[in-house]
């Protein structure tokens, strides 16, 4: 039996990170919970009440942090960072689902200042050290811009393993932290912080129309995906193919084994084992 969790966290609070706050949206009004079910959850119910872009929901810990396809996120106590951002870009549907790519380049620009490790990006959402996922990004929508009179949102989540040393064992082969590839004694707040400043730069280019060529740059350097066999499983059903590069939207080129192109614009993606 491997011993409890061994968390090694520097204190967060909501003081802390307000000290470190980068000017911008982001981080605008901040809540931080010492424990939620999920950060999604709680933005949700903020963003139903009116909350303006920039709301940011941190917590300490999660009871039921949520992650894709109704997974769990494994969300204890000084491990990690768990936090969700209020975006209302006002662009079509189909233009917003680059949202998470342009989250997950911010995630891993900031890592990579902060730490030196040079994380891979696994299309569209998971950020991966030595193979395996330190970080998960979660964007929902909301709202319908119609009768409800609840204009149309999206929630940015993001789950960071930050300190722990021990994952559940259904995880243990998958799953790493920034501290077991490291980054040890990281200030969380510093990095949320970092988050937040480079999320501001994408979003602002992104926000006038759509435009993901910074964020695409940085995501084709470091992505885990491009050149790799991949099985995307997406509302279209399930394709299999290599994969090809990123489009200028975000989606994902998929040649199949018959030749054909397609491009995949969300969903779950495979990597076939390497060699
Ligand atoms: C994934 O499945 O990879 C996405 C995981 C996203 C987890 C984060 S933690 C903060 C936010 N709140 C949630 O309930 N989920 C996201």
């Amino acid at each position: 039996m491997k011993p409890p969790p061994a968390l090694t966290p520097a204190p967060l609070s909501a003081d802390l990170i307000r000290e470190m706050l980068p000017a911008g949206r982001f981080g605008h009004p901040l809540f931080y919970f010492p424990a939620v079910d999920s950060t999604n959850g709680t933005l949700r119910e903020l963003a139903r009440r009116g909350a303006g872009e920039g709301t940011t929901v941190v917590a300490e810990q999660q009871f039921r942090g949520r992650g894709r396809r109704g997974r769990q996120w494994f969300s204890p106590a000084g491990g990690g960072i768990y936090l969700s951002l209020l975006a209302r870009p006002k662009l079509s549907p189909t233009k917003c689902t680059g949202i998470t790519l342009l989250t997950a380049a911010a995630v891993g620009r900031a890592i990579e200042n902060l730490t030196g490790l040079i994380v891979e990006i696994k299309w569209p959402n998971d950020l991966l050290l030595e193979g395996r996922k330190v970080c998960g990004i979660l964007a929902e929508s909301g709202g319908d811009g119609g009768n409800s009179g609840e204009k149309r949102y999206l929630i940015l989540g993001i789950g960071i393993n930050v300190g722990g040393d021990y994952f559940p064992p259904d995880l243990e082969n998958q799953a790493i932290s920034l501290r077991m590839a490291g980054a040890k004694n990281l200030d969380r707040a510093e990095l949320i912080s970092k988050i937040l400043g480079e999320l501001e730069i994408f979003y602002e280019d992104f926000k006038a129309g759509g435009d993901l060529s910074p964020v695409l740059d940085f995501c084709r350097l470091r992505s885990a995906t491009i050149g790799r066999r991949v099985r995307a499983i997406g509302a279209g059903g399930e394709i299999s193919g290599l994969a090809l590069n990123l489009e200028e939207d975000g989606g994902l080129r998929i040649q199949r084994n018959n030749g054909e192109h397609l491009i995949v614009h969300s969903g779950e993606v495979t990597l076939s084992p390497t060699g």
